[in-house]
């Protein structure tokens, strides 16, 4: 698979072309008119043919023959489905790209001009058209090989070359480009989460959360364990104190030059690099997957590296707790109590709720520190959230009007649906506790997402103070079934997704 998308822009012949194609058979676009007689009127012919479907993903290959021309001739072009005209959204141009892709991957294709032309679907701009098509291209470009050994095919390292040099219409480039950006993010974020928990513990995210900073121009702060147990953080000392490694809370910071004196958003995500359950063990091989427990942490990361090198306007911050739930002598128990960051206690009723009490010391400590404008949490909280709405949406839990509509609007953009679920004072009356304010883990056996949230209300406050619930306007995703897909889709392999940095990108963009 290619490493990288090039500029395919004053390249030399390019040996591939692309024709995006809604699916309606009466006629080929008005803007492929010159390129299909150039083609000796191959485009029409096959989309004419009855049996021709532009099923969104679907890519059909025709061979150009150079016939009597004396013209160079591509020597593949595609055409690729975006599905009905009358449902062509962002989602339909990313399978496209990502099928694109995976095609030309397979010819060893080094230079592919794609066409997207005046006809083709009227109801997308061709800024947000180049956008997803970039997204779409760079996710379908995604492999993790780095796991593979001596067994594996040498499939690595592919004849093609390294990189897929493609050029796009004009109009489109600009979008193209900063999807390809927004992409490569994802795919960082993927790489990271797919990346095991005996390799990814929270000293190697401390490690690369500093260098990617410096990479990027992000700052990079770190509490450290001994720093985090001064400062009274107990939730995320309790459910790191058994791990390999420390726990850590990783703080980016993106400052752009003009922003001094705004109050930031807030991203905080939880990365619990591999959760065991702790002495509340996950049983019958639920364990199996939990590497994935880190998936809101790096989309966190994932968002501040998009957010750092499409220079965004808007001061943003990131705050990464990172602990692995494991098991020894120093592993919290059942029944302990916690102090956590803010004062607010919390007996411990299960040590598989372990996203909240990491959770809590970073929401807390982020709203006192950052005194952010807005915070938006995304954690794989609970199991709850998957029975209740499986692996086609995240859970969102936000009672501000304007924070929920514009995340909305971002995760429809980008493909990755919110659902709104409720969050009352009712719930909040399940996570009281009798020898401390609050437990874990309520006694009711059911709403579980809502305990989490409501769990998660009385931290992101202002200043972490836990007697002003609701005034900062707050939204917490819950992605525990959109982390990871079991079987491959049209955009991702199967493994992690890096759901959440789009769709934070997407709503950063233009933020006041
Ligand atoms: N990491 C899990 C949630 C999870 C479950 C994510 C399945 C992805 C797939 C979380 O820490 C957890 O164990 N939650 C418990 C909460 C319960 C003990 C209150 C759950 O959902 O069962
Ligand atoms: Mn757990
Ligand atoms: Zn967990």
């Amino acid at each position: 698979m290619y490493q990288a998308i090039g500029n395919g822009r004053g390249a030399s012949s390019p040996d591939a072309a692309a024709v995006m194609i809604c699916d309606r058979k009466d006629r080929l676009p008005s803007g492929y008119r010159d390129l299909d007689k150039s083609l000796g009127g191959m485009i029409a012919a096959a989309i004419g043919r009855a049996e021709f479907k532009a099923d969104r993903g679907a890519v059909l290959t025709l061979y150009p023959s150079a016939g009597s021309s004396r013209k160079r001739l591509i020597e593949r072009l595609y055409i690729v489905g975006l599905g009905p005209e009358k449902k062509l959204d962002s989602q339909a141009l990313r399978l496209a790209g990502a099928a694109l892709m995976k095609e030309a991957a397979k010819a060893g294709v080094k230079r592919l001009t794609v066409h997207m032309m005046p006809g083709v679907g009227k109801t997308l701009q061709p800024d947000d058209t180049g956008r997803a098509l970039g997204e779409g291209m760079t996710i379908g470009r995604f492999s993790f090989d780095a796991f593979k050994g001596k067994a594996s095919s040498d499939e690595k390292t592919p004849s093609a070359g390294k990189t897929l040099a493609v050029k796009v219409e004009p109009d489109c480039l600009k979008g193209f480009e900063r999807g390809c950006e927004v992409g490569a993010s994802v795919n960082l974020a993927r790489e990271l989460a797919a990346t095991p928990p005996n390799v990814a513990n929270p000293a190697y995210l401390v490690k690369y959360c500093r260098s990617m900073a410096r990479r990027v121009g992000l700052k990079c702060g770190v509490v450290d364990a001994r720093k985090a147990k001064e400062l009274g953080m107990g939730g995320l000392s309790a459910v790191g104190g058994a791990g390999s490694t420390p726990p850590a809370m990783i703080v980016l910071e993106h400052r752009p030059t003009g922003a001094a004196g705004r109050a930031p958003v807030l991203l905080v995500g939880k990365a619990v690099t591999f959760d065991t359950g702790g002495y509340s063990l996950k049983i019958n091989n639920s364990m199996l997957g939990m590497k994935y427990d880190k998936c809101g942490g790096m989309a966190v990361i994932g968002a501040m590296h998009a957010v750092a090198t499409l220079k965004m306007s808007t001061p943003v911050v990131g705050v990464i707790a990172a602990a692995e739930n494991m098991v020894d002598s120093s592993a919290y128990r059942p029944n302990d109590i916690l102090t956590m960051v803010n004062g607010v206690t919390v007996e411990v009723t299960n040590t598989d709720a372990e996203g909240r009490l990491v959770l809590a010391d970073a929401l807390a400590y982020g709203c006192k520190q950052f005194k952010p404008q807005a915070v938006i949490d995304l954690a794989t909280l609970t199991g709850g959230v998957v029975v209740a709405l499986g692996s086609s949406c995240a859970g969102c839990f936000c009672g501000d009007t304007d924070l929920r509509s514009r995340l909305f609007n971002a995760g429809d953009f980008a493909g990755e649906r919110l659902w709104h679920l409720p969050l009352w004072d009712e719930h909040r009356e399940l996570m009281k506790g009798s020898h401390s304010d609050l437990v874990n883990s309520g006694a009711e056996r059911g709403a579980h997402p809502i305990q989490g949230a409501a769990f998660l209300s009385w931290f992101a406050t202002p200043g972490g103070d836990p007697k002003r619930i609701g005034e900062i306007p707050w939204a917490h995703l819950d992605i525990a079934g959109v982390a990871d897909v079991k079987n491959p889709t049209p955009l991702y392999d199967k493994g992690p997704t890096g759901f959440g940095v789009s769709l934070l990108t997407k709503a950063l963009e233009g933020w006041k």
